[in-house]
C-alpha cells in the first residue's frame, strides 16, 4: 500500500490480538421477515458460532461480544425473558464445544443481576474452561463500559480505606488493573454490525485507541467473508497513536 505521493505507507499488517464487537440487529433482520424478534437472536447465536470459530482458525487472541448491555433491561420483559433463556440455554449447550476447542470462556458485567442459577452456569463454564489456552472468548452480559469504571472506582476506593494502596499511587494503569479487563490486551479492533454508528456503553475506557469498522449489515447475516474483510480493512490502516505519520515511517517507533 501506498499513499498519494507514491511513498511506502507503514500499516499495521499484522492480524488484530483482540476483537470487539457489537453484535446488533437481530430484531431488525426478524422483523424484515415478520418473525418475533427473538428469532433474530436465535438466528444471532448461530452467526456466532461461526465467527467464534473463525477467530480460533485465525489465531485471534481475544473475542468479546457484547451480548446483553446493561440498558437492554428497558426492553419489554418478555424479550428480556426471552434472552435470559437463550443465553442460558446456549452456555448449557456449547460450553463442551468450547473447551474442546481449547476456547476460554469469560462473561464479563454485572452478573449479580442475574437468577442464582444463572451465575451458577456461568461460574461452572468458566472454571471448566479456565485451562484452556487458545481463543478467550469474552461475553459481555449486563455489561456497560460506566459501570465497569465505577465498579472499578468502588475497588479502588475500599483499597486506599483499607491502607492497601497510596492515594498518589492512582494512575491511568492502577485504573486499568481494576477493571474487568484488566488481564486481557485493549481491542485492536471494534465492529458493528446492523448499521448505527456508536457506542452504546460498550468498553468505554479500553476503546481509547481502538480501529472502528461499521457494517450495515444485520448481525444474523454477518459472516467469515465479511469478518475477514474487516480484518483487512484494519490491517490497511495506519495507527499512529498520537505520533505523525512521518515518524510511524522513519523511525518505526512502534
Ligand atoms: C442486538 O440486536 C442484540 C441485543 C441487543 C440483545 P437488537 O435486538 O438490538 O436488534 P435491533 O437493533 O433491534 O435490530
Ligand atoms: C447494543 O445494542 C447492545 C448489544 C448489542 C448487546 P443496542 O441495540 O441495545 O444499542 P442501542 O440501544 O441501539 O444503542
Ligand atoms: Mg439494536
Amino acid at each position: 500500500m501506498s499513499d498519494e505521493l507514491g511513498s511506502p505507507l507503514l500499516v499495521n499488517n499484522d492480524n488484530p490480538r483482540h476483537i470487539a464487537i457489537i453484535m446488533d440487529g437481530n430484531g431488525r433482520w426478524a422483523q424484515k421477515r415478520l418473525m418475533p424478534r427473538i428469532m433474530g437472536h436465535h438466528a444471532g447465536v448461530k452467526a456466532v458460532r461461526k465467527i467464534v470459530e473463525y477467530c480460533a482458525k485465525q489465531n485471534i487472541e481475544v473475542l468479546s461480544l457484547f451480548a446483553f448491555s446493561s440498558e437492554n433491561w428497558r426492553r419489554p420483559k418478555d424479550e428480556v425473558s426471552l434472552l435470559m433463556e437463550l443465553f442460558m440455554s446456549t452456555l448449557q449447550t456449547q460450553v463442551d464445544k468450547l473447551d474442546k476447542n481449547n476456547i476460554r470462556l469469560r462473561i464479563i458485567g454485572d452478573k449479580e443481576a442475574f437468577p442464582e442459577k444463572l451465575q451458577e452456569k456461568i461460574r461452572a463454564a468458566e472454571a471448566q474452561t479456565a485451562h484452556n489456552t487458545g481463543l478467550t472468548l469474552v461475553i459481555a452480559a449486563n455489561y456497560g463500559g460506566r459501570w465497569d469504571i465505577t465498579q472499578a472506582l468502588q475497588k479502588i476506593v475500599a483499597a486506599i480505606k483499607a491502607d492497601e494502596i497510596q492515594e498518589q499511587a492512582i494512575t491511568e494503569d492502577l485504573i486499568n488493573q481494576y477493571l474487568v479487563t484488566a488481564d486481557l490486551p485493549e481491542p485492536d479492533l471494534f465492529i458493528r454490525s446492523g448499521g448505527e454508528e456508536r457506542v452504546s456503553n460498550f468498553l468505554l475506557w479500553q476503546l481509547a485507541y481502538t480501529e472502528f469498522y461499521f457494517t450495515d449489515v444485520l448481525w444474523p447475516d454477518f459472516d467469515q467473508a465479511m469478518m475477514q474483510k474487516a480484518i483487512d480493512s484494519f490491517k490497511g490502516r495506519q495507527r499512529r497513536f498520537g505520533h505523525t505519520g512521518e515518524q510511524i515511517i522513519d523511525k518505526r517507533i512502534l
